[in-house]
């Protein structure tokens, strides 16, 4: 049975969520889950803009041919091209083979590759950077976003009602429960911590791209942003924009700090304990601990982004780094974090290496101010170590 959301008197929700995703995109974990969606458009001309996951194949169909009641489907816009959102363009075209395909020239070279059906030139409409598809009522103009998340990725701007159809920006992990806009659930509560995980992990590394994106947005009015995951806005567009400037510049969002251990028999972690502690004795509030043992690197990756000064603490293993720490910097690398100051705790029973290791890989990231050059610990803190976990607290305080 159709599921759909209204979000204008002619716009149209015909997504759909998945609770029961293992990993998104093979890798992520989505505990809340996560919603695929797509928009209808009815106009003059009736307009699907993007499709869905496979996962979600029945319910978006149903909903789609539900919106449509019998109208045919005049043109399926397609900003993106990860099968998140593509994988239903053949059972469109299957449905509804008179619909006519708008997107750029990358999109339809991505889409050739993907899929075998063939269709002739004439079945697409190819659109370049401020072109216009007129539906009737509405003008659709067409903004290319490279690198947000892929290099094909465009977004469409809906001038007559001013809503932007934003692709994979100012999307979030988490399903949609119920209610379909922002506004309408407490997003800071239950969202914010995943739309940060969703952004840093997905599109983090292109924050070039994703500035040069906000900059074509803050030139246009945007009254509503409507993704291809998450919720849609319509009021405080500004808050998650100022989000997004955050983000995209590597700015922190809070003046704390975040304390991410790898520890083997508790020597490592009594460390980071310690340290935890002498720094909220010194006033810091809201620190942050990971035990990278336990903790998936994507929710590490993301607090990264949010906090200002960062403490490693490893123990050394098979002569190196302790290999989720290793894995954890490698993928914070890869991120193209920066702009953070950082400091490292090794711990070794006869040849500590984790610290120097640490401090070469962590050197890779733009802006690494290093706040000392750490503490070095054999096995388990003994007194004089506890003084140095101590004078590490006050540095970092003083540089904050
Ligand atoms: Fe949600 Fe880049 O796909």
């Amino acid at each position: 049975m159709y599921n759909i959301k209204k979000i204008t008197e002619n716009l149209f929700w015909v997504g759909a969520n998945d609770r029961r995703i293992a990993l998104f995109e093979g890798v992520y974990h989505a505990p809340q889950g996560v919603s695929y969606n797509s928009y209808i458009l009815l106009d003059n001309k009736t307009v699907l803009l993007d499709t869905v996951d496979k996962a979600v194949t029945h319910q978006f169909m149903e909903n789609v041919a539900h919106v449509l009641d019998g109208r045919k489907l005049d043109y399926l816009i397609i900003n993106h091209m990860e099968p998140d959102h593509c994988a239903e363009i053949p059972t469109i075209l299957a449905k509804y083979p008179e619909v006519k395909i708008v997107c750029n020239t990358k999109i339809k070279t991505m889409m050739e590759q993907f899929f075998d059906f063939e269709l002739s030139e004439e079945q697409f409409q190819i659109v370049n950077e401020g072109d216009v598809l007129n539906t009737g009522k509405h003008n659709l103009t067409f903004l290319m976003a490279p690198m947000v998340h892929w290099p094909e990725v465009m977004v469409t701007y809906d001038a007559t009602d001013k809503i932007l159809f934003s692709a994979d920006a100012f999307g979030s992990f988490g399903a949609i429960d119920g209610n379909i806009f922002a506004d309408e659930v407490n997003w800071e509560n239950r969202y914010l911590n995943e739309a940060r995980r969703y952004y840093t992990n997905i599109v983090g590394k292109y924050g070039p791209q994703v500035q040069m994106l906000l900059k074509k947005v803050s030139s246009i009015e945007v009254n509503m942003i409507c993704p291809l995951h998450g919720y849609v806005w319509r009021k405080d567009l500004d808050k998650f924009i100022d989000l997004y400037q955050k983000w995209s510049t590597y700015t922190p969002e809070i003046n704390s700090v975040m304390i991410a251990y790898a520890s083997v028999y508790g020597g490592t972690q009594n460390a980071a304990e310690i340290l935890a502690g002498e720094l909220a004795e010194l006033g810091v509030k809201d620190i942050k601990m990971f035990d990278v043992s336990v903790t998936h690197s994507s929710y590490v990756v993301s607090d990264m982004f949010k906090y200002s000064h960062i403490v490693f603490a490893s123990t050394t293993y098979n002569n190196g780094i302790f290999v989720e720490m290793e894995n954890l910097i490698h993928d914070i690398v890869a991120h193209n974090i920066q702009n953070r100051k950082v400091a490292v705790i090794e711990n070794g029973s006869w040849a500590p290496q984790a610290g120097r290791l640490m401090t070469e890989l962590l050197s890779q990231i733009k802006n690494t101010e290093f706040i000392t050059s750490g503490v070095s610990i054999k096995s388990a803190v003994k007194s004089e170590k506890r003084e140095e976990l101590k004078n590490l607290a006050k540095a970092i305080v003083e540089s904050m």
